[in-house]
């Protein structure tokens, strides 16, 4: 492989034709293995260490059982070990025998999990069933909602305890002839524990066949712009602050809508409002036919491109899939590719001594990977680089048909309109663009997109798209918008011009910008100097809001800002908060 493109080390297993190895399975108890489970509590609890009296039932179990649910781990079907939990309720905890409610001092009882009865039978105590077990626990507690886990644990097991991450309470209890601890601790620092064991996590990932209504996991959403919000107030309380602050970490037009499509919804708008769309978005695809000169049968509505990235991708592929990106790129894709399907995701790694220009040659040389999916954001983000037209289409040309190409063009009219590929897509085989209307029509709010493509292309996502998918006062202001080309032409060469203003502005700061060609640029900022994480911090106070742009690349260290271009008033104020930093 060329040493500029980069795959993750693991190997995907449904490349390899072995079985899987026998693993632990995790799964929630079923009925019929509560008796198992009471059995087993009585050998250990009362057999071998003595907490409770045997019984001639051979049993333990308690009233809280009936609301108690048990995780289990098994091999090859025997029961191994298990663990219980007490969900929130009227009924009281375990740990209420031995302490009042008032003396656990936990905060909110009604977020408060516990969690019981760690139990490992003996041939495999010492393996990774206890560890297995308590993070399952963790994981259901998580997964539910719950913000504390109490619990309390034996003095045999306190290290365990302790180095999963939860801490003593300070009381001691003697139950028979066991010794237990108190211990507590909040869900959100069991998670900011937890994150420093990858390798542990990985590791049980692998051993574990888990069985459980929720993930491993914890799933993460991709980090994206708008921390502006925190300003504005996520319940839109202090709208009128949307005036002063900066919001150069999304690419939003500066511009405002055309006034056509203003003027058309505000009309409307009580009736917009309470009226449901064109079921299939019908006027607007064939408006977005018309002017890019493709046929109603080669063009799919979404509600955002974001929209379009989920279902299509999530469609087509699956975690034996192979896909190669631009690196850096826009940080949806990765985190669509491998952390929602769970593809193999090769990055084709652009290079800050290139101005992160992609190399032609070395891209058809990877094309040949056969690869299921290429994606390719052109103009690119955060880098404002692109591929004209002419030498992209003659790269394509030359791809495996067996491999889709997504061309995202969110930005290309700010190169001209006429180096969008939409016509070429649908004729192609095997192109599809995915055209945002949100950054260059002013619509980011309103969410309207869609794909251009071969009609064979976009058949099936066509019987999986949700009727209504894009809202009412989004698809008439889509259409006003695509009406009126020459407004929009002239924002574009604006903004062109405040760009390269704004470029020599920041470049008087020391700071190194790439060429970009779009309403943002990408920045390497001067060493010695911030960092762009501490930059970020520092600016927000001041009401201007930047991307650190290391998130969208395996690679771009931590000198990386990527700041929109806004008009010509706030560039200058942006500049001047700046000024004040270097
Ligand atoms: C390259 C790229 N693609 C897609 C999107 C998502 O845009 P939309 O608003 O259409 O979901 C963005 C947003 O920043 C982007 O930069």
């Amino acid at each position: 492989m060329s040493p500029l493109l980069c795959r993750p080390p693991a190997i995907s297993s449904a490349r390899l034709p072995i079985a899987p190895p026998q693993r632990f399975s995790i799964a929630a108890a079923t009925p019929k293995e509560r008796d198992r489970i009471y059995q087993i509590r009585h050998e250990v609890y009362a057999d071998e260490i003595h907490q409770h009296a045997v019984n001639e039932d051979g049993r333990l179990h308690d009233a809280l059982d009936q609301a108690n649910v048990y995780l289990v781990a098994k091999w090859d079907h025997e029961l191994c070990g298990f663990i219980s939990l007490t969900p929130p309720a009227k009924t009281p905890y375990s740990v209420e025998k031995y302490l009042s409610r008032e003396a656990l001092g936990l905060p909110d009882t009604s977020k408060l999990h516990e969690i019981r009865l760690l139990t490992v039978r003996k041939p495999w105590r010492g393996s990774e069933v206890a560890t297995l077990l308590m993070y399952a626990a963790f994981r259901w507690v998580e997964s539910h909602g719950g913000e504390h886990i109490v619990a309390i644990g034996r003095h045999e097991l306190l290290d365990l305890y302790l180095r999963l991450g939860l801490e003593r309470g300070g009381s001691v209890i003697q139950s028979g002839a066991v010794t237990y601890h108190l211990l507590a601790r909040s869900v959100r620092a069991l998670r900011e524990h937890l994150e420093g064991f990858e390798n542990l996590m990985g590791r049980l990932e692998e051993k574990v066949d888990w069985k459980l209504s929720f993930g491993f996991r914890k799933p993460v959403a991709c980090f994206h712009g708008g921390g502006f919000f925190n300003a504005i107030g996520p319940r839109f309380d202090h709208l009128e602050r949307s005036h002063a602050i900066i919001n150069a970490d999304v690419l939003d037009a500066w511009f405002p809508p055309s006034p056509k499509v203003l003027a058309a919804v505000r009309e409307y708008l009580p009736w917009v409002a309470r009226t449901s769309p064109p079921t299939a978005c019908e006027g607007l695809v064939e408006v977005i036919a018309q002017t890019r000169g493709v046929s109603y049968c080669n063009i799919l509505p979404g509600s955002g491109s974001s929209d379009l990235i989920f279902r299509a991708l999530r469609h087509w592929l699956t975690p034996s899939s192979h896909v190669l990106v631009l690196d850096p790129t826009y940080g949806e894709y990765v985190h669509v590719l491998e952390q929602v399907i769970g593809c193999t995701v090769d990055r084709f790694l652009l290079s800050r001594s290139d101005q992160y220009e992609v190399d032609m040659e070395r891209l058809e040389a990877a094309l040949a990977g056969e690869y299921d999916l290429v994606v390719l954001v052109n103009p690119n983000s955060p880098t404002g680089r692109y591929i004209p037209r002419d030498h992209l289409v003659a790269l394509l040309k030359k791809a495996p048909v067996s491999t889709r190409i997504w061309v995202d063009e969110t930005y290309i009219e700010y190169t001209g309109a006429a180096q969008s590929l939409e016509p070429f897509a649908a004729r192609s085989e095997n192109v599809i663009v995915c055209k945002s209307m949100s950054k260059v029509y002013a619509l980011s709010g309103l969410r309207a997109a869609y794909l251009c493509a071969g009609a064979h292309q976009l058949e099936a996502l066509r019987s999986i798209t949700p009727p209504w998918v894009v809202s009412l006062p989004a698809q008439m202001a889509a259409v006003e918008a695509l009406l009126d080309p020459s407004y929009y032409q002239a924002r574009y060469n604006e903004t062109g011009a405040l760009r390269l203003q704004l470029k020599a502005g920041i470049e008087a700061l020391g700071w190194d910008v790439v060429p970009g060609c779009a309403n943002f640029l990408l920045c390497h900022l001067p060493v010695p100097g911030p960092s762009a994480a501490q930059l970020v911090e520092q600016c927000r106070p001041r009401g201007l809001y930047l991307r650190d742009a290391a998130a969208m690349s395996s690679q771009l260290g931590s000198d990386t800002i990527r700041i929109a271009v806004k008009d010509a008033e706030t560039n200058a104020r942006m500049l001047g908060i700046l000024t004040g930093f270097f």
